[in-house]
């Protein structure tokens, strides 16, 4: 099955043209073309994302990445797949429409995907076969939550944050010590030459709802409580290091605990622990989650590929070969599709 994929649904305009067969546990993939632009710099100078730049940069770069997809892959495929939410609308409808007017032209179905799907199934190219029940730690700029996922196709969603998104909470922290936008990778960077050196904070950080009953999220405190640290304190790179250390070990100490609390908790014991998104491109998120999964010794730890971890078009791609695959109607009742920045499962 060949299929175009397209995702707008933040600031990372990508294309990818696949050739996926064989089971859904352990597809056959070939990736035929596959392009994408990240607009980080475009946004550093506000700290995060800015949608009408997004939405500007979206329709000025799609139809040239097209072109280079089609150059690299030809331009043979079966059906064409959009990321319709969760993300930005103003984002979001670039590629919904682009997708819609390329698949008038070329008179190809056209199947709405869920960008949280694409991370879940992103997972599927560079590990071994994916075996459910399944928990998923879906750590972006946009989202923080826990799914459990009973097959391909069942979810049931067990927590998310209230407030901040994690990836959310490094960006934001990453600007109050004058990072560069994404923060992640640099606050990564300093807390691992902090850990390199021994070097530790003689504060420390909170470490939100740790102890709650439930399975959910907030990063927003932690975020407030760095802000009064940064005004109390001479920000030298001394102070930057041992603050991302502390700031990385709070954000993982949170996410290991609820991962580990899902996993108890799950009413059918789970096989695989799937973590993507953004963050999941971390290190040490990856080091730390590999000493969870110790404690559990049935269990299977997936990441996607580095690539894969943070946006592209290849796990759209993946996530449509999913959906097709359980749901072939999709291809034939073409209903029209809509943004929708708050999709969930
Ligand atoms: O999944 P993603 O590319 O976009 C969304 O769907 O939001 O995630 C982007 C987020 C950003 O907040 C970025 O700072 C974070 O992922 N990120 C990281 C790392 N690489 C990217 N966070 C921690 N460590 C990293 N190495
Ligand atoms: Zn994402």
């Amino acid at each position: 099955m060949k299929i175009l994929s397209i995702e707008t649904s933040c600031d990372e305009t990508a294309i990818a043209l696949l050739d996926i067969t064989g089971p859904l546990e352990k597809p056959g993939v070939k990736i035929l073309g596959n392009a994408l632009y990240s607009q980080a710099k475009l946004h550093e100078q506000y700290g995060g994302v800015h949608p009408s730049l997004a939405k500007r940069e979206h329709i000025k770069n799609l139809p040239i990445l097209l072109e280079k997809v089609l150059e690299e892959a030809g331009s043979e495929f079966d059906f064409i797949a959009v990321t319709t939410g969760p993300g930005l609308e103003p984002a979001l409808w670039t590629g919904i429409t682009f997708a819609q007017d390329l698949g008038k032209k070329w008179s190809k179905p056209v199947v709405g995907i869920n960008h949280m799907q694409g991370h879940i199934y992103s997972v599927l190219l560079g590990n071994e076969s994916l075996a459910f029940p399944a928990v998923a730690l879906l750590v972006s700029g946009g989202h923080t939550e826990l799914v459990e996922i009973q097959d391909f196709g069942k979810y049931k969603l067990l927590g998310h944050t209230l407030d901040d998104a994690a990836g959310e909470s490094f960006d934001k922290v990453a600007r109050m010590l004058g990072l560069p936008y994404p923060g992640g990778p640099e606050i990564g960077r300093l807390a691992a030459e902090a850990r390199n050196a021994h070097l530790e904070a003689e504060f420390k950080l909170p470490r939100p709802m740790i102890h709650s009953q439930n399975l959910n999220f907030s990063f927003s405190g932690l975020k407030t409580a760095v802000l009064y640290k940064v005004q109390d304190s001479e920000v030298t790179e001394h102070f930057k290091k041992v603050m991302a250390r502390e700031f990385e070990d709070s954000v993982m100490d949170v996410l290991v605990a609820k991962t580990r609390q899902a996993l108890e908790s799950a009413e059918i014991e789970p096989e695989t622990l799937i973590i993507s998104g953004g963050v999941a491109a971390s290190p040490y998120l990856r080091e730390r989650f590999k000493a969870l999964v110790q404690e559990f010794p049935n269990l299977k730890l997936c990441f996607p590929t580095r690539e894969l971890a943070t946006d592209n078009a290849v796990m759209i791609g993946l996530a449509a070969y999913v959906q097709v695959t359980i749901e072939p109607e999709a291809l034939s009742n073409q209903l029209e599709l809509r943004a929708s920045g708050n999709l969930s499962f």
